[in-house]
């Protein structure tokens, strides 16, 4: 059975665009969770944490992570906050393997300035929620074979990175 493959990471750090790529260069089904739920609830994230709070939209979260890890294939883009929970996590690790993309701070404000999107950084400093949960959430993201800095390397380069420890693990 092919192993999920799963992108785990702080906002902004390309999960959904490079997992887009990575799968369709794989040959494997891309699976974004933050749209999986805007589609099951009608909402989009913004408006689920704004009418309905932070709990039901990780509730959606967590449904969402049942779902799929009982499916083989797939490439995952997660949430940010995905891999805060650690049911999600042992969930995911059935079938999965944690790939963490991460980038500098800086890079990550630059690429996140549209903040209605992300309810987590909409109030007040940007630069401030960013640190401060990056910090935080350090330590979450460890859980990952593979880390990939995706400020510091092409899409190309991310990609061909990702696909040669697969190859190396004998995942693929
Ligand atoms: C969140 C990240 C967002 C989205 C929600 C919460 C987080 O996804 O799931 O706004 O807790 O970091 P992205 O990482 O795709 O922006």
């Amino acid at each position: 059975m092919k192993k999920n493959i799963i992108l785990i990471g702080f906002m902004g750090t390309g999960k959904s665009s490079l997992g887009r790529r990575l799968a369709r260069r794989l040959g494997y089904k891309f699976i974004d969770t933050d749209s999986a739920i805007e589609k099951v609830t009608g909402k989009t994230v913004a408006q689920i944490f704004r009418k309905d709070g932070e709990i039901r939209f990780r509730s959606e979260e967590k449904l969402q992570v049942r779902k799929l890890s009982g499916q083989s294939g797939l490439v995952v883009a997660t949430g940010g906050g995905t891999v805060l929970d650690q049911e999600n996590v042992d969930l995911l690790k059935q079938n999965g393997i944690f790939i963490c993309l991460r980038a500098d701070p800086e890079i990550i404000l630059q690429r996140v300035k549209n903040k209605k999107r992300r309810p987590l950084l909409s109030r007040g400093d940007l630069w401030e929620n960013i640190t401060r949960l990056l910090k935080e959430r350090d330590s979450s993201y460890e859980i990952a074979e593979l880390t990939v800095d995706t400020g510091k390397l092409s899409f190309d380069e991310a990609l061909n990175q990702i696909r040669k420890f697969l190859q190396q693990q004998g995942y693929l």
